[in-house]
């Protein structure tokens, strides 16, 4: 996730890009830039390391002179780490044609191959738009020989065209050509974009809060749909270069209200994020599994894959609860499995079978615990691998294979969609292990994969019942303890729905493997106490409903996560029933509800929910 955005009018071009860069932070804060179109068409480009801060401070000291279009981008790395030369905007070989980007060019090793003799300066996958555009340019410019001044914008347009039916994957893109002054270019591909409207000037962004200063008029791109920017008006087109006709609409959110997509609440923004969080993690990765896209991207060869005589994962908090799926979906698949929490794993790093991969999972990849586990690891001699949200982190930087989610920078302290997107790697790796190592025959395996395929639309079919959660969720608002209990791949389910009660909420919350209930924590109950109780479909689903039925003979008042078939079986107080899913994957669905759960108990109870106390969203101590 990267923010974009784009300015083309009389006013300050420079002042009104980098406003519009603050706004969008949020979507990704490790490099920025700005260029537009200087005077006597000289191209004006500052990019820097880190935030927009800094970037400001360099353009205040070397300033543009006038107005102009121009373009800006601020990066959340997913090709390349986060430096001045990853740093967006991009340029061709003349450093006349600038361009930003937001999404995944999935094709642009293939497409630079088709580009011999350009000079790429950057690891980026967007560097490639900028010289297939000019590519493009030139070629129209042969055909026409001697392009007109009049013929430039067209000539423009057409190549930049062109340049978009060449792209796989997603993206939302604004181009600006130093020989064409007049005129921005920006075109969607599943990644946001938004057209501004002002008078005698127009802005496109990632979304409205980069603009809502200067205007509420707003038109929304569709996929396919590109927008060709003037100061005096907009037009739009299908990628096909045919007009279409949009109807602008006007927003009446504030610009904090926008930066949050129109939430109250980051945490409720991301965890509405979390079906795109996945599809964004598997896009491309996924078929055939056992082939060679995933392992050539975490540099681990089929041969490898066999050797390993099993995995050891080792996280923190959320990241943690990710490694315990893990476990159980290995095991699953006959591989021995162990998952510690980091802080704790010093003694066992020494004790590993030979031949142990670890698994070291971080959102942040710079949590100090996970990164000194890592390292006690591999001076046992273990390979690491980590599965991280953040390019060019500590963590990237020191293992040996690196398997990146793709959920964009996420805000909220509680972790939600960078879990979801940690479950979704996990599933991605113990496909491809099981398919290289013959525990996935050809059919199982696209069945496996096909059914992972099919997670994000589940995902948004459970969220739907955000209101009927939110219900039952008021309901307890002055309860200080609950339990949450499940077993096998949901039992982590559990913990994670009270881990984030607790953490946002401040109230006493444990989560049980239930069959070790009545081991202790059954006397615990009390006469309304409120039980959450993960029992979907699958092979513990007698015995989940036994340990129901012992809790609410103890005075529980039970809420039942079920699926239509399930519900038949457990006798709860209360359901939130999920779509039905292959039990492998339940998981990826069960914790929705239980994110939904916690957030609206802490919103009743006047809880600060982004920024809940005493916690700080990565811990690089020990
Ligand atoms: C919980 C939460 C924390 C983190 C943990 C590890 O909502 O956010 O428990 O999961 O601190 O952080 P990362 O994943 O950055 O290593």
């Amino acid at each position: 996730m990267c923010g974009i955005t784009g300015y083309i009018g009389e006013n300050k071009t420079t002042d009104i890009l980098i406003d519009g860069l603050r706004r969008l932070e949020y979507r990704g804060y490790d490099s920025c830039g700005i260029a537009a179109v200087g005077p006597k068409s000289s191209l004006y480009l500052k990019r820097v390391t880190g935030r927009v801060d800094a970037l400001d401070k360099l353009v205040a000291e070397e300033p543009l002179k006038g107005a102009g279009a121009g373009i800006g981008h601020t990066r959340w790395a997913t090709h390349g780490a986060p430096s001045e030369d990853n740093a967006h905007p991009h340029t061709d070989c003349s450093g006349r044609l600038v361009v930003v980007h937001n999404g995944i060019i999935e094709n642009y090793l293939e497409l630079k191959e088709k580009l011999p003799g350009h000079k790429f300066k950057s690891e980026t996958d967007t560097e490639v738009i900028a010289h297939l555009l000019e590519q493009h340019l030139k070629g129209l410019h042969v055909q026409e020989k001697a392009v007109r001044s009049d013929m430039l914008e067209p000539v423009f347009f057409e190549a930049f065209r062109r340049t978009l039916a060449e792209l796989k994957g997603s993206f939302a893109i604004s181009a600006v050509w130093a020989n064409c002054p007049g005129m921005l270019l920006a075109a969607r591909m599943h990644s946001p974009l938004v057209v501004g409207l002002g008078r005698n000037e127009n802005f496109i962004a990632s979304d409205v809060s980069a603009f809502l200063k200067y205007t509420k008029k707003v038109v929304f791109l569709n996929d396919g749909e590109m927008a060709a920017v003037r100061k005096d008006g907009v037009d739009y087109y299908n990628f096909h270069g045919r007009k279409t006709a949009k109807d602008p609409v006007t927003i009446q959110w504030d610009s904090t209200m926008a930066e949050k997509g129109g939430y109250r609440h980051f945490m409720l923004k991301e965890i509405h994020e979390q079906a795109e969080a996945v599809e964004n993690t598997l896009r491309g990765r996924l078929l055939p599994l056992g082939g060679d896209i995933l392992k050539a991207e975490m540099g681990l060869s089929a041969e490898a894959i066999k050797g390993f005589t099993g995995l050891q994962f080792i996280a923190c908090g959320t990241a943690f609860h990710a490694c315990l799926v893990g476990r159980g979906l290995f095991e699953n698949f006959g591989v021995p499995a162990y998952a510690d929490v980091a802080s704790e794993f010093a003694d066992r790093a020494k004790l590993m079978p030979k031949g142990t991969l670890v698994v070291a999972i971080s959102q942040s990849g710079e949590t100090a615990d996970t990164l000194f586990a890592m390292r006690e690891a591999k001076t046992a001699g273990a390979k690491v691998l980590c599965i991280t949200n953040t390019v060019g982190s500590t963590l990237t930087r020191e293992s040996d294979y690196v398997l990146y989610t793709h959920c964009g920078p996420e805000i909220g302290v509680a972790s939600t969609k960078a879990f979801l997107g940690q479950l979704a790697a996990i599933y991605l790796l113990a496909g491809h292990f099981a398919a290289a190592r013959g525990r996935l025959g050809t059919a199982d395996a696209r069945r496996y994969a096909e059914d992972l395929l099919r997670v994000p639309r589940l995902i948004e079919e459970t969220l739907a019942k955000e209101k009927e959660i939110a219900r039952v969720a008021e309901s307890f608002a002055a309860s200080e303890h609950f339990l949450f209990i499940s077993r096998h791949l949901n039992y982590p389910i559990a913990l994670e729905g009270a881990l984030k009660i607790k953490e946002i909420s401040y109230v006493h919350a444990e989560g049980y493997a239930a069959g070790e209930m009545k081991h202790g924590p059954i006397a615990i109950i009390y006469k309304g106490m409120p039980l959450l109780a993960v029992a979907t479909s699958g092979r513990t689903l007698e015995l989940m409903a036994g340990n129901v039925e012992e809790a609410k003979a103890r005075g529980a008042d039970v809420v039942a996560i079920v699926d239509a078939e399930s519900r038949k079986t457990v006798k709860a107080s209360r359901y939130i029933t999920l779509p039905s899913a292959p039990e492998l994957f339940t998981p990826m669905l069960t914790v929705l509800p239980l994110q939904l759960f916690a957030y609206y108990v802490a919103l009743a109870k006047k809880c600060d929910i982004d920024k809940p106390r005493n916690l700080a969203k990565s811990v690089t101590v020990r």
